[in-house]
Order: structure tokens, then C-alpha cells, then sequence
């Protein structure tokens, strides 16, 4: 078997027991560390997912961060992604909507996470490097940000995909107010089947 053929099995065993960790135990914070402890196993076959594989836009781009659909369902749950980034990337705060895993495959990408304040805003508490083997998950509301500075690749793994997620919403600290995180403006194919 080739490389490729070896990556799209992976990929396929891991969103199958995920699936089935979802359907067996539902969402919850117990879960999701079960689903994140699943994707840190696909995560330590470091041969099978490089930066050489799923590279980040060239030096010079509009973006430093790219995302590379790995597999989604027909009906457009269990979304995963390779997440390629070089150089600074950030978010604000903000939710999913759906649940989220991010698990790292090699470099360090800072997770900033935060509670809602009576006045509207939101407050840190918290904060961890998501590196190769680590990871973290978040219930559909939770909130947090991304700080990435050099070269990294990891896993975003989402209840339902990207595309379809219309209300995450995110802080903009200068106005003290929430608005509809847009889509992300650079997702790359790379699906067995849509190869
Ligand atoms: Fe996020």
C-alpha cells in the first residue's frame, strides 16, 4: 500500500471511531476527550501527515493559514482538516457552534480560553499550547482564540463542517461587541474520493 492509500485508511478508521465515540456517548466533555485522545493517535503517524503534504501558503500570501479537508460526511458531519500555517495567524475569540477538536501534528499553536462577562465581553481564563500529542476540545459554546507564530500543522476536527456553520460568532474587543465569524476563505480539497 502507498503512503496516500496508507494516509486515506487512517483517516477513515479514526472519523469511524469517532462517529461511533459521538453516537455511543454523545457530546459531552467526557467525550470529547475520548474523540481528542482518538485524533492524537492519527496525530503521531507523523510520516503520513507533513508540512511537505500540506503545505502553507507561499511566503507573500493574503493568508499565512490554510485548511485542508481530510473527510466530511455526506451529510456534512464529522468535518476533520489539516490546519497549515507559516508565520503569524491569529483569531479573536470566538465559538463553534458544534463541538471542536484540535490536536497538534508538529509546531505550537497557543489556545486562549475565555468566559462571557455580565457586560458583554470576555474574560481569559486560561490558556494551552496545542502541540504534537496534545490537544484541545470545546463544547459547541465554549469560547476561545488561536495564536500561531512560525511554522505548524495540526488537526481541526468539527461536528459539522465549516461551510456550514453560519452563526459562530466572534469578540471584537474595540467595539465591545459580538459579530458572525466569516467563512474561512481557504479550505483545499483533499479527500480520497475527490482526489
Ligand atoms: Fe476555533
Amino acid at each position: 500500500m502507498d503512503r496516500m492509500q496508507e494516509r486515506h485508511r487512517e483517516i477513515e478508521a479514526t472519523v469511524a471511531d469517532i462517529r461511533e465515540i459521538e453516537k455511543r456517548e454523545g457530546v459531552t466533555r467526557e467525550s470529547l476527550e475520548k474523540i481528542k485522545a482518538r485524533l492524537a493517535k492519527l496525530a503521531a503517524r507523523k510520516d503520513l501527515f507533513t508540512l511537505e503534504d500540506f503545505p502553507p501558503p507561499q511566503p507573500g500570501s493574503a493568508r499565512t493559514s490554510c485548511l485542508y479537508r481530510l473527510s466530511e460526511d455526506a451529510d456534512h458531519r464529522f468535518a476533520l482538516y489539516a490546519n497549515a500555517a507559516n508565520g503569524t495567524y491569529g483569531t479573536p475569540a470566538h465559538n463553534h457552534t458544534t463541538w471542536a477538536v484540535i490536536v497538534g501534528i508538529e509546531g505550537d499553536e497557543l489556545n486562549r480560553f475565555y468566559d462571557r462577562t455580565t457586560e458583554g465581553g470576555v474574560r481569559e481564563k486560561g490558556q494551552h499550547v496545542v502541540r504534537q500529542g496534545a490537544g484541545v476540545a470545546f463544547l459547541p459554546d465554549d469560547l476561545h482564540s488561536i495564536h500561531i507564530d512560525g511554522k505548524t500543522l495540526n488537526f481541526h476536527m468539527y461536528g459539522l463542517a465549516l461551510e456550514q456553520l453560519h452563526r459562530r460568532e466572534y469578540y471584537k474587543p474595540k467595539e465591545n461587541a459580538w459579530a458572525v465569524f466569516p467563512a474561512h476563505s481557504d479550505i483545499r480539497e483533499a479527500r480520497a474520493a475527490h482526489a
